[in-house]
């Protein structure tokens, strides 16, 4: 009787156990192929209680069920496993791609990290066309389509939309267009605070410069602002940001500040001190990087881009936007003042920009009206020459001056006259595009921008599936 009971007991441990499904590893959002800086949340299904992950069979200090892991680097790729009640799970590998998807998503006006109920406006842009593209969000477990209004794409590159309301303590957004072509994540995070710490929106890379910004809801009268990183204060000062030039390992880690401020018509005149939530800073190696080497004119490569690869240029004026500028693996144009890179692009992905060529220019002859310039040369060619005319005519030496005129224009000019010039700026003037390649996203913000989105709400969200 007794070996009966226990026999049964057995039986139905047996059964638990064996009906108890093995733990699986799933990735949120799913992307078929992750990049640099992106965030994904890894969940260890059919788990109960505490859970063990390991990567590459080393055991982390992690044990919640979802993991969040983000802004990755290569330095994350690994196969990735959960245990629990002593089951693993398979491996699931995460490769991270050291390089940067083939589509660009910016922030175009607000700031990575909002007050709850806040809204962001979003910027896509894409090398051909906006044709076949969508928008996700991931927010509160949920993956949801941000619909962007069909004219709006057909024959464009780019599309500004704003995002809803965020009442969730971080969103994920991106876009992606067919076969796997996708963007860029951003990740918008909310707070309830009245002090916000601003920081990029993914990884910082070696060698960046950067500012941490302290910001202030409803403000900008802020009197001090106190620096910290992983609880040690770095600064304290009448500015309201953190400089950092060179970003180096040693810059990562947890920051917030803390704000002295005062309302603007505030009649008391009192001031109040608050404190922002931590943000953390992640720093990864700059992933693959183009090279441009200007000799008698700039050349771009990069050494561990596919084959196949193709070249774009970009080019800015001071404290502007990069612009695009063509394409090719020389730059042979006529070039006028300001800054000049280039990257490699190929199907499923684009390298960094490259070191920044300055051009020096005269900056004061190109903002004189080109035609104008043209004139002054013309003229100025015809009356060297009528004066040298006049002079032969009366001397009659003949030698002397017969290279004259030629060697005059081309010392006043610098190079090669205005007409080269004149050309150029046509060219600018039919490409009608450019491109954000600064994330950061104060200076993301620009007036021209309105134009492509009309000033308005692109998009709405709805749920997937
Ligand atoms: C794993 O769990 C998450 C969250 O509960 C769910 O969204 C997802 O569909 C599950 N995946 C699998 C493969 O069961
Ligand atoms: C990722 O998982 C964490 C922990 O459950 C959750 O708080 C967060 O909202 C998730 N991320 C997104 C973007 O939903
Ligand atoms: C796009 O279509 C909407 C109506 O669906 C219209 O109001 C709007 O003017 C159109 N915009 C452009 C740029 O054609
Ligand atoms: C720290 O504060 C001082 C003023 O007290 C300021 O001059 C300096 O630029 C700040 N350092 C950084 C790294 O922002
Ligand atoms: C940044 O720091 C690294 C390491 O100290 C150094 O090798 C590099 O030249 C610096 N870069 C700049 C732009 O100062």
């Amino acid at each position: 009787m007794g070996m009966t009971y226990i026999f049964l007991i057995l039986t139905v441990f047996y059964v638990v156990v064996k009906s108890q499904l093995k733990p699986e590893v799933s990735m949120a959002p799913t992307f078929n192929l992750v990049y640099n800086g992106d965030t994904i949340n890894l969940t260890c299904n059919h788990s109960t209680g505490t859970v063990k992950w390991l990567i590459n069979d080393e055991v982390q200090e992690q044990d919640n069920k979802i993991w969040s892991i983000g802004p990755v680097s290569a330095k994350d790729s690994g196969n990735y496993q959960c245990e629990n009640n002593g089951q693993k799970s398979d491996n699931f590998e995460i490769s991270v791609l050291e390089y940067f998807p083939p589509a660009t998503l910016s922030i175009n006006s607000g700031e990575p990290v909002i007050n709850l109920e806040g809204a962001v406006v979003l910027e896509l842009q894409v090398e051909e066309s906006l044709m076949g593209w969508s928008c996700w969000v991931y927010k509160g477990g949920e993956v949801k389509k941000i619909k962007l209004k069909k004219n709006l794409t057909i024959d464009h590159t780019e599309i500004t939309f704003q995002t809803y309301r965020l009442r969730d303590t971080i969103a994920i957004y991106w876009c992606s267009g067919e076969t796997d072509l996708r963007s860029t994540s951003i990740t918008i995070k909310t707070s309830e605070r009245m002090v916000l710490m601003e920081i990029l929106p993914g990884p910082a890379f070696l060698g960046d410069e950067l500012s941490l910004r302290c910001v202030v809801t409803g403000t900008d009268q802020i009197s001090r602002a106190i620096f910290y990183k992983d609880d040690q204060q770095i600064n304290d000062s009448a500015l309201s940001f953190y400089h950092i030039n060179n970003v180096t390992e040693s810059n990562k880690g947890k920051y917030r500040c803390e704000a002295t401020y005062r309302f603007k018509g505030s009649t008391s005149g009192k001031s109040n001190t608050g404190v922002s939530e931590y943000q953390e800073l992640i720093v990864a190696a700059l992933p693959l990087k183009a090279d441009l080497t200007a000799t008698a004119y700039m050349t771009c490569s990069c050494s561990g881009c596919p084959t196949g690869t193709s070249y774009r240029w970009y080019y800015k004026q001071h404290n502007q936007k990069w612009l695009p500028k063509g394409s090719g693996d020389s730059y042979t144009h006529a070039m006028s003042a300001g800054s000049y890179a280039c990257r490699g692009v190929w199907k499923v992905g684009r390298s960094a920009l490259s070191n920044i060529h300055h051009s020096d220019v005269d900056t004061q002859g190109t903002n004189m009206p080109l035609i104008i310039i043209f004139v002054i040369i013309v003229l100025g060619v015809i009356l060297v020459i009528g004066a040298i005319i006049l002079y032969r005519k009366r001397t009659g030496e003949e030698d002397i001056y017969e290279d004259m005129p030629m060697s005059t224009v081309k010392s006043k000019d610098g190079g090669d006259g205005g007409y080269e010039e004149l050309r150029k700026k046509h060219g600018t003037g039919s490409e009608g595009e450019y491109d954000t390649l600064n994330t950061t996203p104060a200076e993301a913000a620009g007036g021209e921008k309105a134009e492509a989105a009309g000033g308005e709400k692109a998009g709405g969200e709805r749920t997937k599936r």
